[in-house]
């Protein structure tokens, strides 16, 4: 099948199962939520949908290759976005140098797009918790991934700064990319996702389109999280 699958994945740390018997495919079109209360395995199942840990149990395949041998470029923003020691503008020539794709154009354009144009020269170790955010999605995406893993990428965001992510996620799956997004807002997983997946305490409880999960979700534990319950 095309695009992502997970086949009976568990994740164990020191004998305690922190994700159990995980299942189901997603084909790589659009925006998947996944939701879930804190400590549900959210960030956990987005690191290994990306490859950058391993299922102790099951597999994770893209288009039928391994995650961690898949050759499918994915950026991941991070819940705690990952601030290199250096200039703004440096941070986002990065990824590029690595790839060997260093544009002066692509920089540039990426800085105006995620509006930290004016602060290119500064070091990125002093900006604000949500302009960091707001670099670490520019430099996940400056080398045009063809898939995006966000971590709560909202959650230290004023609200023109959410809304200027969500143009610049809109804009990736306009051009074709998928999108995993962890999100404990509700109202931007509803004008966002296609897909939700509710994980609940490390188990997979509901995979459906989001308007059928927000409509009336099946299961009481997400009726109980959508309450505030849970
Ligand atoms: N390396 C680890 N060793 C032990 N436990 C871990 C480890 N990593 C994660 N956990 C535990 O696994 C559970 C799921 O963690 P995870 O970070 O995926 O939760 P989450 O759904 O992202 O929560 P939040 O909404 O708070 O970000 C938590 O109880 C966490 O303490
Ligand atoms: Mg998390």
């Amino acid at each position: 099948m095309s695009g992502l699958k997970l086949t009976n994945l568990s994740y164990s740390v020191d004998g305690t199962e922190l994700l159990h018997d995980i299942s189901f495919t997603q084909a790589s079109v659009g925006i998947s939520a996944i939701l879930g209360p804190n400590g549900a395995g959210k960030s956990l199942l987005l690191s290994l949908i990306h490859g950058v840990i391993k299922p102790n149990m099951g597999r994770v395949t893209w288009d039928g290759i391994l995650a961690d041998k898949t050759k499918l470029s994915r950026g991941f923003v991070f819940q705690t976005p990952i601030v290199l020691r250096r200039s703004v503008r440096a941070n986002l020539a990065y990824p590029l140098k690595i790839n060997g794709q260093h544009s002066e154009t692509a920089i540039k354009a990426m800085l105006e797009l995620s509006h930290l144009t004016p602060l290119a020269k500064q070091p990125a170790a002093s900006l604000s918790g949500g302009e960091a955010q707001r670099m670490a999605i520019a430099r996940a995406l400056i080398t045009k991934p063809e898939v995006l893993l966000l971590d709560e990428p909202c959650s230290n965001l004023d609200p023109a700064s959410t809304k200027l992510i969500e143009a610049m996620i809109g804009q990736f799956v306009a051009k074709g990319g998928s999108v995993f997004i962890s999100t404990h807002d509700l109202a931007q997983a509803k004008r966002l996702a296609d897909t939700v997946l509710f994980i609940n305490a490390g188990q997979l409880l509901e995979h459906t389109a989001a308007r059928d999960f927000f409509d009336g979700p099946e299961t009481p534990q997400a009726q109980a999280y959508l309450n505030g319950d849970l």
